[in-house]
């Protein structure tokens, strides 16, 4: 069933579990997340992205499709949206269905990002929808999650005292769309920053992490494990596959077929993995 983000983030951060959270772009990647979910027995978050959105040029039509596919699944299912700017946007969300927001004021003045995080945490609150954001840039041109940026321990407490968020984003070594698992998270900075903060803390660009140091960062502090880029890499080299096999397929069904079981595999191993 459709699930809160808190019940089962907080049951995740109580048991030093991690909650996978995958990036859907089209229906058969919001199957293919739930298949692998069920398959491992274990709640997992759909997520679409502001851009994401803006690709399909509306919201309804591939959220509807993740809240159907979350109400019909075997395990909790959180529908999220992810890394949205565009206030209207969370409004849409919230009147859809969405049981979790992420404001991502990350750009934005420090002042303003916590006013405007502070709003749509008035707004999602009062529907009982959760919301998580981002603290603003601490440096670095690539944005918060670049490689060298960090999160001060004490910068990311204020900022979840000030705003009222029930999970906070946190830069601690990851980098959005890395496409080779190489990425060296900060343990200690994670368990400093547990310490320090009350929310369950969420992990960004995960795709770049490898599997050894995903469990590590988990066993540290981290609860919500963001993975978008390592699952279209799944996804696309299966569709290549099944064309490359069949230079004459002409039904969609085939490869994205292919694509989804494909997905719901290494969902599967990556939801085992995080559980720990
Ligand atoms: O919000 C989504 C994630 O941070 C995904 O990042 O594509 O690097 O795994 P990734
Ligand atoms: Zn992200």
């Amino acid at each position: 069933p459709r699930a809160a983000l808190t019940d089962v983030l907080a049951a995740a951060a109580h048991d030093r579990s991690g909650l996978g959270a995958f990036n859907v772009i089209q229906v058969e990647h919001a199957e293919a997340i739930v298949a692998g979910a069920e398959a491992a027995g274990r709640p997992a978050v759909l997520q679409v992205s502001e851009n994401a959105v803006r690709y399909h040029g509306a919201l309804a039509p591939v959220g509807s499709a993740m809240l159907a596919i979350a109400d019909a699944a075997a395990v909790p299912v959180v529908v999220h949206l992810d890394h949205a700017t565009d206030l209207e946007l969370v409004v849409q969300a919230l009147a859809l269905g969405f049981t979790s927001v992420m404001f991502d004021g990350s750009t934005l003045p420090v002042e303003e990002n916590l006013a405007t995080t502070r709003g749509v945490v008035d707004r999602a609150h009062d529907r009982g929808v959760s919301v998580e954001a981002e603290i603003g840039e601490i440096g670095g041109k690539d944005g918060v999650h670049a490689l060298g940026v960090r999160t001060r321990p004490e910068d990311a407490a204020r900022f979840v005292e000030a705003t009222g968020i029930d999970a906070v984003a946190v830069a601690v070594g990851s980098s959005h769309a890395m496409m080779t698992r190489t990425a060296r998270l900060d343990l200690d900075l994670i368990a400093a920053i547990r310490t320090a903060v009350p929310v369950p803390l969420v992990l960004h660009g995960s795709s770049g992490v490898p599997d050894d140091h995903l469990r590590e960062a988990v066993a540290a502090g981290m609860t919500k494990i963001n993975i978008s880029t390592h699952l279209n890499g799944i996804f696309t080299r299966a569709v290549r596959e099944a064309l490359a096999v069949d230079p004459s397929l002409v039904d969609p069904r085939k490869y994205l077929g292919a694509a989804r079981t494909a997905t719901a595999r290494e969902v599967e191993r990556l939801v085992r993995l995080l559980a720990g």
